[in-house]
């Protein structure tokens, strides 16, 4: 790996591919701005969304956050109709939370390979198999999923969650990531029967060319997302959701930023801290074409084309929608998780 070229495209290649001109950032703000007022509408994104959308979420006074702080910002904001830009079992959790709200996405078919993982039918058979454990899934799975868990937990809360679980003497099931799943369990030492799904983003960070990473940038510090392979998160100084990331990048002495976790997470980053410089955690090894994948597919179809015509035409495609009585039995573990991070003080 040369140093140069390898630093260089990673650096650019985020940069040039998000930039829109000013005309068109006038341009979408007051078209989706004019929208959002109309529908007494507000934007809730996750930080992996595309950098015009996130600049345009923040703009309008919407946020821009991560799993645990959308569903808190969704639930105590006075809007009528919360447009959700993430993936599906976002704007899922939304409505679980809010039922009397108009939930929309700009498309329905934002899936996340986790949530994919975990069938509803085998996922029950697993529990009915191991009764005596107290069923604790994450955020990313469907709503049929979190009906039949006793918790709800995003990456935020996961660890504090099982370890207090683990102190009242609960054995666990934990899914869908069995990668977040090895994370807890290493932190609480508690007894976890894991789920095996996995991110497709996160599964590809690479340990050998993250340590050549290192090696070139010895100052570098190493900030990972916990649903990467335990290799990386070996080798990580920060482990932790999105939010944790972005503010161990602001707290962190070191002026050089590696970062294991989807790259548009560097929109933020850049724009907090601009002194700092930031590098994506290789995600193949030498001679490989694809350097940098870190890239969700699914947070990428979220356009603000998109996010315009759900406001336009409010229509079934956009619209999530959630049959009333699995609602009912989701909102109990999701609410449980709420109360639990309230408890812990989580901002
Ligand atoms: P966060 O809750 O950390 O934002 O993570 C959500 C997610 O899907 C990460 O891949
Ligand atoms: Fe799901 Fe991975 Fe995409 Fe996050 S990055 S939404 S876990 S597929």
């Amino acid at each position: 790996m040369s140093k140069d070229f390898n630093i260089n495209q990673l650096i650019y290649s985020f940069k040039s591919k998000n930039i829109l001109s000013q005309d068109k950032k006038d341009f979408y703000f007051k078209r989706i701005k004019s929208l959002l007022d109309q529908k007494n509408a507000v934007i809730v994104a996750h930080y992996y969304t595309n950098p015009e959308v996130q600049y345009i979420a923040e703009k309008t006074g919407g946020c821009v956050a991560d799993s645990l702080e959308m569903a808190r910002f969704g639930a105590s904001h006075p809007a009528v109709t919360l447009v959700v830009v993430g993936v599906k079992f976002m704007g899922e959790t939304a409505k679980i939370l809010n039922p009397e709200k108009n939930v929309l996405m700009p498309t329905l078919n934002a899936e996340c390979s986790l949530d994919i993982s975990c069938p509803e039918k085998e996922f029950s058979k697993f529990c009915d198999e191991n009764s005596d454990r107290t069923v604790v899934v994450y955020a990313n799975t469907s709503v049929a999923i979190k009906a039949r868990a006793d918790w709800v937990a995003t990456s935020s809360i996961a660890v504090e969650l099982v370890n207090h679980l683990n102190k009242l003497g609960k054995k666990i099931i934990w899914a869908p990531d069995r990668h977040l799943g090895y994370f807890i369990q290493q932190r609480t030492k508690a007894d976890i029967l894991c789920w095996n799904g996995t991110c497709i983003v996160h599964d590809e960070f690479k340990s050998k060319s993250l340590k050549k990473m290192k090696s070139m940038y010895p100052e570098a510090a190493i900030l990972v997302h916990p649903e990467s392979p335990k290799d990386i998160i070996e080798l990580a100084d920060v482990v932790g959701s999105t939010s944790q990331l972005i503010k161990a990048a602001k707290t962190l002495e070191n002026s050089i930023i590696i970062v294991a976790t989807d790259k548009r997470i560097f929109y933020k980053m850049q724009k907090d801290i601009p002194e700092k410089l930031f590098y994506i955690a290789p995600t193949s090894s030498d001679n490989a074409t694809c350097k940098i994948c870190a890239y969700c597919p699914w947070m990428g179809m979220n356009t603000l084309q998109g996010i315009i015509d759900a406001l336009k035409n409010n229509t079934i495609d956009h619209q999530i929608k959630i049959n009333e009585s699995l609602r009912k039995k989701a909102l109990i573990p999701l609410k449980r998780m709420l109360n639990f991070a309230k408890s812990l003080k989580i901002n």
